[in-house]
């Protein structure tokens, strides 16, 4: 790591023991990181993001030993999930300890905890010793920022700081599991699938119904593009690329294949590590320009593209 990097670390450290904001990389996404411990610094996450109040935060943790500070029962299935997928994109949500503020559960009797993979996530947890929590580094109801530019398009200057860890590995927000049931239930798929959480557990898996409550990314309309964005499957859009005319709004397709026509295509991977890494980007990237519609085209049915379905089909709500 550089040394300039290193200081802003340090640097960091400071700010949230005073209380400020830091804009934190992951390999998810950019958090926008507090003192977990600081209902004053947590207020501040909620003016920044202009979230409702009720909305729970993510605790950020450096390792799993300090799980028992911030969950009062820590059940068997989470001890095998943090040894599977920690550090990695997973937040367990358990029963929280007495002494977590109202601010970080949303009022719950429960608290999201996950331990970031991302060297400089895990650096500053490290050098600042206690939880951080974080939401998405955006404003509330808005794409997930997976770049320095996108926080800074974000939130500019309410941040003090902001850590720069280059492009998030895994470009859409982690899986959330509640274990604090008798069967786990995942609340927001992530790349960690309902299958590979299965497999380890060895128990079946539930998944929340679309527009649960309690998990504000389980709005239907949120991750949102300002743009208007539509999903078509492949014969859908061929049909519609064939009709439609230089005369007609100026469109956008993100889709598996290139085609011949004058429209703006921007052909995304077809493999769904790929394409989470890539999808945020591009999304806001084409909400910049002057398009009229964003047409993306759907992705496969099955569990790997989970996370990738979910966040197109809240993106394209209307
Ligand atoms: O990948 C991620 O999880 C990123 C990075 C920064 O870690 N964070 C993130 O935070 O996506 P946010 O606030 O945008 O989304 C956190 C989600 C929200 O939907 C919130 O409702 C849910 O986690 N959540 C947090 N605590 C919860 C709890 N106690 N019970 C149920 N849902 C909870
Ligand atoms: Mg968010």
């Amino acid at each position: 790591m550089k040394a300039s990097l290193q200081k802003d670390i340090q640097k960091a450290a400071v700010i949230l023991q005073q209380g400020g904001l830091v804009a934190v990389p992951t390999e998810t996404v950019y958090g926008l990181g507090a003192d977990a411990s600081n209902p004053d610094a947590l207020r501040k996450i909620f003016r920044a993001k202009q979230r409702p109040m009720d909305h729970p935060l993510i605790v950020h943790l450096g390792n799993v030993a300090q799980l028992p500070h911030w969950a009062r029962e820590i059940p068997e299935k989470a001890v095998i999930l943090a040894k599977n997928f920690w550090p990695g994109p997973l937040t367990l949500i358990l029963k929280k300890a007495d002494h977590v503020s109202d601010l970080v559960t949303g009022n719950q009797d429960t608290i999201g905890l996950r331990v970031p993979n991302h060297s400089v996530a895990l650096a500053l947890l490290n050098e600042f010793g206690s939880g951080i929590a974080a939401p998405s580094a955006n404003r509330f109801g808005r794409i997930s920022p997976t770049t320095v530019d996108a926080v800074r398009d974000e939130l500019g200057n309410t941040v003090d700081l902001i850590l720069d860890g280059g492009q998030c590995e895994v470009g859409v927000e982690s899986t959330i599991v509640d274990v604090t049931g008798d069967h786990p239930v995942i609340l927001r798929p992530g790349m960690i699938t309902a299958k590979q959480i299965k497999d380890a557990l060895h128990e079946s898996v539930l998944t929340m119904k679309k527009n649960a409550p309690r998990v504000s990314g389980s709005h239907e309309m949120h991750y949102a593009p300002l743009t208007k964005t539509r999903l078509m499957n492949k014969q859908e859009l061929e049909k519609f690329l064939q009709q439609a005319t230089q005369l007609d709004l100026p469109f956008a397709v993100m889709s598996f294949s290139q085609y011949t026509t004058s429209a703006h295509i921007v052909k995304m991977p077809a493999d769904p590590q790929a394409y989470a890494h890539e999808l945020y980007c591009v999304l806001r990237e084409l909400d910049k320009q002057n398009f009229r519609q964003i047409i993306v085209e759907t992705v496969p049915e099955n569990n790997e593209w989970d996370a990738i379905r979910d966040r197109l089909q809240r993106a394209s709500y209307s």
